[in-house]
């Protein structure tokens, strides 16, 4: 019950159990957000976005990792965005970090603005996923990336690994080989994809010509 409840709050966390989801988010994909991290190189002066930021703990770690650049994080949820200006207070004090609640389908920057947008376990409720990933080209520089991470890899050995959760939040497990196509579709160049082995994580790094 409690585990349920937690589970659908993933979507757009909101109210107690929002709360909770939001900790064991900022806790249990840390890891996987380190791993995908290690994929993509981070200068010192970038600016980045993180789409779907949850409870901040992505925007906490890229704050970490650049010195003069900036990071922004977008989340469509109000309980979100309170979350993660609460997480990097500091970070939005000294102009470091900047959070605002808004979709993926409709990102409020200009075309060109970031070397970085990186996407960690949101995908799958994205509603426009190929338009979406366009809005993200649209705000990316050229020659700069995305990166999207995901521990919910279609599996050929455990077919029935996701059935529960897809069920219940009516999203879908993906492949590697949809992920290459729908980037290559939106527009992207140079998509690698990383599988960690031993896991179910995925990791797609494409570029903007
Ligand atoms: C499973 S959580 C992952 C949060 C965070 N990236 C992390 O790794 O902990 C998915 C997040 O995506 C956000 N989200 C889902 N659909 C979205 C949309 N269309 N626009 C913006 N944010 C969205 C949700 O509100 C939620 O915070």
């Amino acid at each position: 019950m409690k585990y349920h409840k937690m589970v659908e709050n993933a979507q757009k966390p909101n109210g107690f159990w929002g709360k909770m989801m939001i900790r064991a988010m900022n806790k249990g994909h840390s890891e996987l957000t380190d791993w995908a991290l290690e994929h993509v190189g981070i200068q010192s002066d970038f600016h980045i976005l993180d789409v779907g930021c949850g409870g901040g703990k992505t925007v906490e770690k890229l704050c970490g990792m650049i010195g003069g650049g900036k990071v922004f994080g977008i989340d469509y949820s109000e309980l979100c965005v309170e979350k993660s200006e609460k997480l990097n207070q500091k970070n939005i004090m000294c102009g470091k970090a900047k959070i605002s609640r808004a979709s993926v389908s409709s990102l409020p920057f200009q075309d060109g603005s970031f070397h970085l947008v990186t996407a960690i376990e949101t995908y799958y409720f994205w509603p426009n996923k190929l338009g979406d990933l366009k809005e993200i080209l649209r705000v990316l520089k050229r020659g700069g990336k995305v990166m999207l991470a995901f521990e919910m890899l279609k599996s050929k050995e455990e077919p029935d690994k996701w059935k529960a959760v897809e069920k219940r939040l009516g999203i879908k497990a993906v492949s590697r080989g949809e992920i290459n196509e729908i980037l290559l579709h939106a527009g992207f160049q140079n998509i690698r994809t990383y599988i960690k082995s031993g896991t179910s994580w995925l990791c797609a790094v494409a570029e903007k010509e």
